[in-house]
């Protein structure tokens, strides 16, 4: 219909009688601030750090404002964190040196057990998480024991990555982290029964008391593309789809998190945040007893952080209202690298 039609048109509604007016409780901040529904705060955030051996920090290329840090600028970063209202942090290790199965991932002075040793010890109460997966610490970067050599399993494809071989590394790997005084372990690799393994050895060396939250739905995501700059954790040949998912699934991801929940998980998350939205919806619903993390990954960062550096958004607005949407998804934890800044910007 053209404006003209619409003026010859005769008006349909009696303005004065609408019953039902949405607008009547947006018309002023206070009323809105009343009906609002979700509320982000800065205690809802996980910050990641990157920790490497050495001093000082090393700029990240596709991640404007993160660093690989030192362990004691990580507990500097930790420490700024604290003082505007993030209570976690989640860390990732560069080790010195890589090889086939990663040895430093459960090395006494690894550079993750020194950090978490430093942290926890300038700042108790900080809750420090740790990322469990193999992938930064092996030399071919993928996230398990490889099919090859001694352990050649004929019916697999070479270079696949073997599950059962890779579950007693990662216990060993979420073992020695609690041993330095991790608050929280949290398995990445996607592998089948990480979380039981991981909890039965967790249970074995007296650490029962251990949560575990479980990447239980972690999908084959692009998203991580700059994550693997600041991790030095890229495959060097193929890929993970051999065990993260497929993005075009949802039905699988409710059997994912009902393995992990069966065995013993704490916490679920799903990873990427943004473009899965939906999954972190139908997680949560299935499963509402649980608490929910998310991870707002490093490519969901770097978008926005490309977008505001070209004056396309205004990066406060655009950061806090996607960490909105994702609580309002269903996450009750966000682990996100705008954590600083979006506590900052709550205030
Ligand atoms: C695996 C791990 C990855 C991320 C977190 N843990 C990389 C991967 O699976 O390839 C990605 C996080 C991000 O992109 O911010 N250790």
């Amino acid at each position: 219909m053209t404006l003209l039609e619409l003026e010859r048109t005769k008006p349909i509604t009696n303005y004065q009688s609408l019953m039902t007016r949405p607008r009547r409780l947006r018309a002023t901040p206070a009323l809105r601030a009343m009906i609002r529904e979700t509320e982000l705060n800065a205690r809802d955030f996980i910050y990641p750090l990157f920790v490497k051996h050495g001093t000082g920090r090393t700029a990240i290329g596709s991640m404007p404002g993160v660093y690989q840090l030192s362990v004691e600028e990580a507990v500097r970063e930790a420490e700024a964190a604290a003082k505007s209202g993030v209570n976690a942090v989640i860390l990732f290790g560069i080790p010195k040196e890589k090889d086939p199965i990663g040895l430093e991932n459960f090395a006494e002075d690894g550079i993750v057990q020194q950090a978490i040793r430093a942290i926890k010890k300038e700042i108790p109460e900080m809750v420090v998480v740790t990322d469990v997966c193999l992938c930064e610490y092996t030399d071919h970067g993928h996230c398990g024991i490889l099919n090859t050599g001694e352990h050649f399993h004929s019916s697999l494809p070479e270079g696949y990555v073997l599950n059962d071989e890779t579950l007693d590394v990662l216990a060993k790997v979420a073992i020695s982290h609690a041993e330095c005084g991790a608050d929280i372990v949290a398995p990445s690799g996607m592998m089948d029964g990480m979380v039981s393994s991981i909890r039965e050895g967790l249970d074995g060396a007296g650490y029962e008391n251990l949560p575990i939250m479980s990447y239980a739905v972690k999908y084959a995501s692009s998203f991580y593309g700059p994550f693997r700059d600041a991790a030095e954790g890229a495959p060097k040949f193929g890929d993970r789809k051999s065990h993260q998912m497929d993005p075009a699934n949802v039905r699988e991801a409710l059997r994912e998190a009902a393995l992990d929940v069966e065995e013993g998980a704490d916490m679920l998350m799903v990873k990427p945040a943004l473009a899965y939205l939906d999954v972190i919806r139908v997680v949560k619903d299935a499963f509402p007893e649980l608490p929910m993390a998310a991870y707002n990954v490093s490519g969901e960062y770097s978008m926005i952080k490309a977008a505001a550096a070209n004056g396309w958004m205004d990066e406060a607005k655009v950061t806090l209202e996607t960490l909105t949407s994702i609580k309002r998804a269903g996450a009750d934890v966000i682990i996100t690298y705008h954590a600083l800044d979006a506590a900052r910007w709550l205030k």
